[in-house]
């Protein structure tokens, strides 16, 4: 079949729905953010990709810290509305139960399956948004979203974005080990 170029302004599928936590002006606030990857092995560090206009830069500059939280699906509303108003517009710090960890700084969020606090290590700017990499000095569960102690999807019930038709999705089955699949294909 012929490949179709579909233009530049493309997307990866899909993405994590996460919601950032900051301390603006002391008052706590959260922002959806999809754009956002674990970049480094050790030591743990996030990078979360926000538009500069936004209100969050200016609570993660003044404390060196911010928070990324995984909602579940029940927590669809909260987090889309957390995607549509600003802070600067807003009070967002009633939607949430909120609890802090050792850096006092990151508000995460109570209601979240898997909260991760991170420490401010490096801003990168770019045209219009800045590469905010933070070290993760805390990960925050419960024992009922675990499974051998480590965090379960299935339990968690995360959901997933796709851009640019601008839909969340929910998480599917296993599909197959990871490191081990291919394994099969391995030569000798
Ligand atoms: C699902 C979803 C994902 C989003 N992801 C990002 C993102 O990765 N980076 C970004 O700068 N804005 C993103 N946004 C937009 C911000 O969340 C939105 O502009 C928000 O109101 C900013 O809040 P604040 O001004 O209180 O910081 C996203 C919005 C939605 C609905």
């Amino acid at each position: 079949m012929k490949k179709v170029n579909i233009g530049t302004n493309a997307f990866l599928y899909p993405m994590p729905v996460t919601l950032v936590g900051s301390l603006v002006e002391g008052r706590p606030n959260f922002m959806a953010v999809a754009w956002v990857s674990r970049v480094n092995s050790m030591p743990p560090i996030l990078g979360a990709a926000i538009n500069q206009r936004h209100h969050t830069p200016q609570g993660i500059q003044e404390n060196q810290s911010f928070s990324v939280n995984i909602p579940s699906l029940e927590l669809m509303e909260k987090t889309d509305y957390c995607g549509l108003v600003s802070g600067r517009e807003q009070d967002k710090s009633d939607l949430f139960e909120i609890f802090y960890g050792e850096l006092k700084t990151a508000p995460m969020i109570q209601e979240c399956p898997l909260c991760l606090e991170c420490k401010l290590l490096q801003v990168v700017p770019l045209p219009t948004n800045s590469l905010y990499l933070g070290e993760i000095v805390g990960a925050y569960s419960e024992e009922r979203y675990l499974t051998d102690g480590k965090p379960d999807i299935r339990k968690m019930n995360p959901f997933v974005l796709t851009m640019p038709d601008n839909r969340y999705w929910k998480v599917g089955d296993p599909a197959g080990s990871a490191w081990t699949i291919g394994k099969n294909l391995k030569k000798g």
